[in-house]
């Protein structure tokens, strides 16, 4: 569950969002079957893109991915794959899935392919039926045309091919990608009323800059030569539907984002959702390699076909109350076969908030409102959470049932929300007090809260807290994922001084010997740290403000905080603190400190240092209401 603030402030913010999931997922297998390396940059690291580096390596593909660095190096096998050994898990990529299926077809020996439920029941039929046209055999372990399945491509036999298009333009894209490396040149034509076409542009785009030979004959019928692609370095663009989210709500919050690393040149197609919010009343500025959108007036409604841009639907949606007239998207029913079946869930999820929203046979209609509280389901759709946030942002008490979808193409979504909350921030009253174990930081917050008449938190309560669980599930406490899990589904509270966790009293556990010796690795790992975050910031958004002690609380969590300290002492005079509050000896004190300060100060994640505008004090020669009394002066003038 996950409660969204609302905006205290129009936001005006630039951000570097993550890059294309459509294009990182061509350029994995783009590139994996050319000729040579490749180097990919700005590349996606998310769900859907891991999914398909993992498939790609079961082909026995070299793939080298550095997340910090955003980059992918990609060593290509000609279209010369080996067989893989297991069944390959696709996870909940409609890409992966997809764009595996027609490799089967440079491969002579069976491959299978599964996923999650969700993939599980989205449909291939139309896929299928042209690989089966190209000699693969299929054979359906669960429902026919869906996964897991089997394919077979031993007595592969050229033609040309016939496909539909009017379910998902991913098929003939997928077909197209691996062209280049079948012996001879094929021709596909597009048939029926097709969806998504700017996504065929893309891949038609990218497969020629890697050295491809498409000719696109008339209308609807490509042409590719068996040329094989050749290895390049390429640059991933930010994703333009990650980016609609944060334009939609400088739009309707008559704010101002700046989206960085897209531009007039762009080859994604959910770009032109900038076009329907300038048709609605946005100024929209495109620059060679970045985009400004900012909201002027209320947006007005407006009546539109999504057709070629259709994961935008749920954002449009998502201001739609807000507009001065109704918005009626036309065009797009074939969503119902997406993550979730999304004209459904966008328009059950408004009524449940109170708005006057309808289905009709080809798209919905939202009628202007304002949004009361409620839970909002996501159907595990990363698309719906994403636009119900955007939604929440100017409603209260909009939550997300199940937030961490995102993480199928943005992991680090409600980060960069978090950036258009900053303009907000600095309206609050905000205390944050940071700096090393044993530097008194603790006894001056909670004075100093007393004095200032603020609420009290103590951050470091919170990483301990998740210590004492990782330590109670017998998990080690460096396991990424599983402690990343328990954050996730723990509920911290305070009282007074207890702590309670998950309802159970831990406030003796919290500072026991064994939560010292982990807790410094369990505050490494960034997926903790984003939740306790995202808690932290609202705690102190629903309180107005706040005394609030830790690590990264002025440097991260608060960085327009109205006062910032940095307490510090001699690692000497800490551990004779903490000796003469435990009666325990000070030498091991010492060492345990000084360990701690080395994982604390050192870890790449938010190390513990002193922000730009921090005051520093040194606690080691003075009494607490000393200090306190010039932390005062400070935060009063
Ligand atoms: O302040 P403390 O000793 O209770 O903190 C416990 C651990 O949590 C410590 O290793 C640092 C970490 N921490 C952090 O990384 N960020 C915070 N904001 C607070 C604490």
């Amino acid at each position: 569950m996950l409660r969204i603030d609302s905006l205290r402030k129009a936001p005006n913010a630039e951000l570097q969002l993550p890059g294309s999931k459509s294009i990182t997922n061509r350029a994995l297998i783009i590139a994996s079957l050319a000729e040579g390396t490749t180097s990919l940059s700005r590349a996606l690291f998310a769900e859907d893109t891991l999914a398909m580096i993992d498939c790609l390596k079961s082909f026995g593909i070299s793939i080298e991915a550095n997340q910090p660095m955003e980059t992918i190096d990609v060593t290509g096998t000609n279209g010369k794959l080996d067989a893989p050994q297991d069944s390959l898990w696709v996870r909940q990529s409609g890409t992966t899935a997809r764009f595996i299926l027609p490799i089967s077809a440079l491969i002579t020996a069976p491959i299978q392919v599964d996923g999650d439920a969700q993939i599980r029941s989205r449909p291939q039929e139309d896929l299928l039926r042209a690989l089966n046209q190209l000699g693969v055999e299929v054979a359906y372990s669960g429902e026919p045309s869906h996964l897991p399945l089997t394919l077979n491509g031993s007595n592969l036999k050229v033609k040309d091919i016939k496909i539909s298009g009017d379910t998902s333009s991913q098929y003939l894209s997928a077909l197209l990608l691996v062209s280049p490396c079948l012996p001879q040149k094929i021709t596909f034509t597009l048939e029926g009323n097709a969806v998504s076409l700017p996504y065929i542009d893309m891949t038609i785009e990218m497969m020629r800059s890697f050295g491809a030979i498409v000719e696109i004959d008339e209308p609807n019928t490509f042409t590719v030569h068996p040329t094989g692609y050749t290895g390049r370095d390429y640059e991933i663009e930010t994703d333009a539907s990650t980016a609609s989210y944060f334009f939609a709500a400088a739009a309707v919050s008559q704010g101002r984002v700046v989206i960085d690393g897209i531009g007039e040149n762009s080859i994604q197609g959910d770009i032109g959702f900038i076009n329907i919010l300038e048709q609605m009343g946005a100024k929209v500025t495109i620059g060679a390699d970045s985009i400004e959108v900012s909201g002027q007036n209320q947006l007005k409604g407006i009546e539109v076909s999504m057709r070629e841009l259709s994961d935008t639907a749920p954002t449009l949606a998502a201001i739609a109350p807000y507009c001065s007239g109704t918005v009626r998207v036309t065009d797009i029913g074939f969503i119902k076969n997406k993550e979730s079946d999304r004209v459904s869930a966008v328009v059950t999820e408004m009524k449940k908030l109170g708005i006057d929203a309808r289905a009709e046979e080809d798209g919905f209609v939202i009628e202007p409102g304002m949004p009361i509280g409620n839970v909002i389901h996501s159907y595990d759709d990363h698309r719906i959470a994403m636009a119900f946030t955007v939604l929440g942002l100017l409603a209260e008490g909009v939550v997300i049932d199940d937030a961490n979808c995102v993480a199928k193409t943005c992991p680090e979504f409600y980060e960069h929300i978090d950036t258009l909350r900053l303009e907000g921030d600095e309206e609050l009253a905000i205390l944050a007090i940071d700096g090393p174990a044993g530097s008194g930081k603790s006894s001056l917050a909670k004075l100093l809260a007393q004095e200032l008449q603020l609420e009290y938190l103590d951050t470091g309560a919170m990483y301990r807290s998740v210590a004492a669980e990782v330590i109670a599930a017998n998990i080690d406490p460096e396991a990424y994922r599983e402690v990343t899990q328990i954050t996730d589904n723990i509920d911290i509270s305070f009282n007074g001084q207890e702590v309670f966790v998950n309802a159970k009293n831990l406030t003796k556990q919290i500072r026991s010997p064994e939560v010292n010796s982990i807790v410094s690795y369990v505050a490494a790992n960034p997926g903790v740290r984003a939740i306790l975050r995202r808690a932290q910031r609202s705690w102190a958004r629903q309180r107005g403000g706040g005394v609030l002690e830790g690590r990264d609380i002025g440097s991260v969590v608060f960085p327009k905080a109205k006062l910032k300290v940095y307490v510090t002492a001699t690692p000497e005079e800490r551990a004779h603190r903490r000796s003469l509050e435990s009666g325990r000896d000070m030498k091991e004190i010492l060492n345990e400190i000084q360990e701690r300060d080395e994982i604390d100060s050192s870890r790449t994640d938010s190390p513990l240092s002193v922000s730009s505008n921090a005051i520093v004090v040194d606690t080691t020669d003075k009494t607490l209401s000393e200090v306190a009394n010039e932390v005062l002066r400070n935060f009063n003038v």
